[in-house]
């Protein structure tokens, strides 16, 4: 939606129930239906807990499954309450809708934190009627050098590997990982990778 005032019409137009708002929509199959309508203000997107503290981003979690209500101040709220030091929450959004994309970002002020949160590797997010279990993650970058030889081996590429595992946690190249996970009790750790590309967008509605 381009401007705030076709949002107000749309809520306008919506039936409301206690706290939450319906819209009766026909898709091919189903006429009349009352769909659930959620606005997400853009704000709702960022919280900055500790503005002081500078974003590191491999102090920063990925937290995908995020139910789509939830927005980035209750997500810094869980996540510090479980781990502490929680500076920063995201929301990833749609770059051309600003919708949720039901995927978050978390940064740390401290490791022990971060670790903490990534060994745990799932989190149990409640908040209202949310209450879901959801995966964390190293937040992984696709524009850093392989900490091993900062690009010496490999040409100064983009290092493709992070792992994971709290004896390592970093980039490699792909001849540094190889070489570092040939050590003995290392051969069982596995390469994460960033996340893979947007999938299309579902369009399952028409407005009647
Ligand atoms: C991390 O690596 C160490 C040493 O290679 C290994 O003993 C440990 O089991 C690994 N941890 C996980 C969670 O895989």
């Amino acid at each position: 939606v381009q401007d705030e005032g076709s949002v107000q019409q749309l809520i306008e137009q919506c039936i409301q129930d206690e706290d939450k708002l319906y819209l009766c929509v026909s898709s091919p199959t189903i006429k009349d239906k009352p769909v659930q309508i959620r606005p997400w203000k853009l704000s709702d997107a960022d919280f900055v807990l500790d503005a002081s503290l500078p974003l590191d981003p491999r102090k920063t979690v990925f937290v995908g499954g995020v139910p789509r209500p939830l927005k980035a101040v209750e997500l810094a709220m869980i996540m510090d309450r479980l781990y502490g030091g929680v500076c920063y929450a995201g929301i990833d959004t749609d770059p051309e809708l600003k919708y949720p994309k039901g995927a978050g970002r978390v940064a740390f002020s401290n490791q022990q934190s971060y670790i903490a949160a990534i060994s745990a590797r799932f989190v149990q997010l409640q908040h209202g009627e949310i209450d879901k279990r959801v995966e964390v993650k190293p937040y992984v970058l696709d524009d850093q050098l392989c900490d091993e030889c900062q690009g010496a081996r490999c040409g100064g590429k983009f290092a493709p590997f992070f792992c994971a595992n709290v004896t390592c946690l970093q980039y490699y190249c792909e001849q540094c990982w190889a070489s570092i996970h040939s050590r003995p009790g290392r051969e069982f750790h596995k390469p994460l990778v960033k996340e893979g590309a947007d999938r299309p967008r579902a369009v399952p509605f028409r407005w009647c």
